[in-house]
């Protein structure tokens, strides 16, 4: 015997198998299963504070409520297919508990702006886990940052050696990023910390309901102003997934390098064991596949930003089935981002870093060419003449294998004669780096400072 539906008055036929099943959202709304029985307790105290309920008929409710949101936590609930979403299966199973009197609780709400709801406090919930995950991986970074402020690594722009680093500024350069991140989902919260319990269907309801009363009983900041707003809103969801998306832009970023730089041909970093994968017919291979899944992930939450925003486009106001979409792709991205976080700060605390191989890349590689120029064009020498000698310098250098160190001071000298000795400790990688003091470059002292500033705003919250 199919089970009636909940909206079954007008209709006279029952539904085919088919259409239920492509319908329902049980399969994955279930996940919101905590976030509807708190929804349903914070409007049913309401309606018990408001007289819209008789005291007694809100405390059954509210007991048969509490007594769900135990059994969900021990066991998990029975839901099915035909009660369609978490929002009736949840009803139906609070009926079968204590009976009719449980078709109260939906007065003076409708499912559209109680999944509203379920969604706010899904992502709200979420948004400071996912906050101390990055915050994490920030520390994991300063503390390996502060480890080799002067490790000196080429700096690439183009992928080609451009000028020596310090290691510690990429690495705070990826923190900047994060903390971006982490600005980006708390700002976040501004959108999500709002409550659409009450908007009902799309239009407010003739119930004298308190709508700043649940909104404080779930702790959202305050309730939407407009009704139709309320529950058609899923910009919260869309800025979570966009935030998302840039974060696995910068993570998968920072594994690409990891990649490159654990291969032979780098030997910068290597990875630790507990982070890579063997082979199963290549006896000798150290993969960095979890750096390879996490790059690899980026896609899936770029598609359900892409989808969402997809789905939202064009859609009239108020609620529409189409926004039954709006869950997954969230969901998924929850599922994605944290352990992609975690499995990232790990790679960090425990990566090798081969400070000597980094080194020696800066070596023969003529990236102290624009040290060269400045020295020139202090002695004098108009900057953009300084670099063409230095690049006919380079051009003559790399095809006799010599450095511009090799040079001799008289060679020097016939260039401009204001050169002098200190033109040799000027080419030195280390040198040059050290050099680079302008704010926010990657001189020692400025990468010092980076990573007190750092420190100091990790340290904050
Ligand atoms: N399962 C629905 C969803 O996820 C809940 C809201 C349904 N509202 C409605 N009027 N059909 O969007």
């Amino acid at each position: 015997m199919p089970i009636k539906k909940m909206w079954g008055g007008r209709f006279e036929k029952e539904g085919d198998e088919l259409v239920d099943e492509f319908g329902a959202s049980i399969s994955f709304d279930q996940q919101m299963a905590m976030e509807d029985i708190t929804g349903s307790l914070a409007h049913v105290k309401m309606l018990k504070a408001t007289k819209i309920l008789s005291a007694s008929d809100a405390d059954q409710i509210i007991a048969g409520l509490k007594e769900l949101a135990q059994e969900l936590q021990e066991h998990g609930l029975p839901f099915n297919v035909e009660n369609e979403d978490i929002h009736m299966n949840i009803e139906a199973l609070l009926t079968q508990k204590i009976g009719p009197v449980a078709g109260k609780l939906h007065t003076g709400r409708s499912r559209n702006d109680q999944v509203a709801t379920d969604f706010h406090l899904y992502i709200k919930e979420r948004l400071p886990k996912i906050i101390k995950a990055i915050k994490w991986l920030q520390s994991a970074l300063v503390n390996l940052a502060k480890d080799n402020v002067k490790t000196i690594m080429p700096g690439y722009t183009h992928m080609q050696h451009a000028q020596p680093i310090s290691y510690g500024h990429y690495l705070m350069a990826y923190f900047q990023m994060f903390q971006r991140d982490v600005e980006r989902f708390e700002f976040n919260k501004k959108h999500t910390d709002l409550s659409p319990l009450g908007a009902a269907a799309l239009a407010g309801t003739t119930f004298p309901i308190d709508r700043q009363m649940t909104a404080d009983l779930l702790g959202f900041q305050q309730p939407y102003a407009n009704s139709l707003d309320a529950v058609s809103d899923r910009d919260f969801a869309l800025e979570f997934l966009s935030n998302s998306s840039i974060l696995m832009v910068h993570l998968s970023r920072l594994c690409e390098e990891i990649i490159y730089w654990c291969s032979y041909e780098f030997g910068y970093i290597e990875l630790s064991d507990a982070y890579s994968t063997g082979s199963s017919i290549m006896p000798q291979k150290k993969n960095p596949d979890m750096a390879e899944l996490i790059r690899g992930k980026g896609g899936r939450v770029f598609a359900s930003l892409i989808g969402l925003l997809t789905t939202m486009k064009g859609l009239p106001l108020a609620y529409n089935k189409d926004m039954q979409e709006d869950k997954e792709g969230v969901f998924d991205a929850v599922k994605t981002i944290l352990p992609s976080l975690t499995v990232m700060t790990g790679m960090i605390k425990t990566v090798k870093v081969n400070k000597e191989k980094m080194a020696h890349a800066t070596h023969h590689d003529f990236s102290n060419a624009t040290e060269l120029a400045d020295y020139l064009a202090t002695k004098g020498v108009p900057f953009r003449k300084a670099h063409e000698i230095v690049g006919e310098l380079v051009l003559k250098g790399l095809k006799s294998g010599r450095d511009l160190a090799d040079i001799p001071l008289a060679e020097f000298k016939q260039i401009n004669p204001e050169i002098d000795e200190d033109v040799y400790e000027v080419l030195k990688p280390a040198v040059a780096v050290q050099r680079r003091n302008s704010f926010g470059g990657t001189g020692f002292d400025q990468v010092e400072k980076q990573i007190e500033a750092a420190e100091k705003i990790l340290n904050n919250n």
